[in-house]
């Protein structure tokens, strides 16, 4: 049974592309996997902490010799960590703010990017400290843009420090499958806004249908691995 874990991180409503988009891919994503489950978590409408001095000290920590305090100060991460590692797919809505990534997503980047838990480090090992322990994971990021050209070749691409940001910390911790589907030109709207998100909407569709089909094959898609 294959498992979708699928994440919203627009603090929009009806108004977010983001939303609405992963939500329609879900929608076809059920039809085509009957038997499949989805995680659903809205890390827009409900922000997780920031990490914290406790949560730092107890990640720090080997888990044989953390307190209870400090169990409990990682009780959120390791719900997450361990609803990541449940999942075959990922899906994830990413509003682009201010050139990035907005802080309700690089909050559940912090909290799920755990030593020990999503990477391995030894500092003994000079050449190679750190190792990946996530693996078999593919990842869809639906990302939403006020402003257009930030694709490869596009005239704001060296503006775009979400794509490269998400790519290099996903494939720190092991998810090296890694495709964005990105929406253009919310703020000018008019036919721009409507093709843009026509052609994120087509590229979601394809992709919700071919993890059944072609589970080895992405095509057509700006793909970062
Ligand atoms: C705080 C904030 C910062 C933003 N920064 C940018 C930006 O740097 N570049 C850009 O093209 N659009 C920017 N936008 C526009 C959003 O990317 C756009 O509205 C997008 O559609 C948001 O995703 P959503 O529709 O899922 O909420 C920003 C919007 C907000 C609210």
């Amino acid at each position: 049974m294959t498992h979708l874990l699928h994440l919203d991180s627009s603090p929009r409503g009806d108004r977010s592309h983001t939303r609405r988009l992963t939500s329609e891919f879900v929608q076809r994503w059920r039809a085509v996997h009957p038997d499949g489950s989805v995680t659903y978590r809205d890390i827009g409408r409900n922000p997780l902490p920031h990490v914290t001095e406790s949560w730092i000290s107890a990640a720090f920590t080997p888990p044989n010799q953390r307190s209870a305090a400090m169990q409990c100060a990682l009780r959120l991460s390791d719900e997450l960590v361990d609803e990541l590692m449940k999942a075959d797919l990922i899906l994830a809505g990413i509003p682009f703010y201010n050139f990035g990534m907005p802080s309700g997503f690089k909050a559940y980047i912090d909290q799920i990017v755990r030593v020990g838990r999503t990477f391995a480090f030894d500092p003994a090992n000079k050449e190679t400290p750190y190792a990946p322990l996530v693996h078999g994971k593919r990842m869809i990021a639906m990302i939403s843009r006020g402003d257009g050209g930030y694709g490869p070749g596009g005239r704001n691409q060296q503006y775009n420090h979400l794509d490269p940001h998400l790519a290099t910390v996903l494939r720190f911790i092991g998810v090296d499958d890694l495709q964005i589907v990105a929406a253009e030109n919310d703020e000018y709207g008019g036919a721009d806004l409507v093709n843009s998100l026509e052609s994120a909407r087509r590229q979601l569709h394809e992709l919700a249908s071919e993890f059944k089909s072609h589970p080895q094959e992405v095509v057509g898609l700006n793909r970062v691995s």
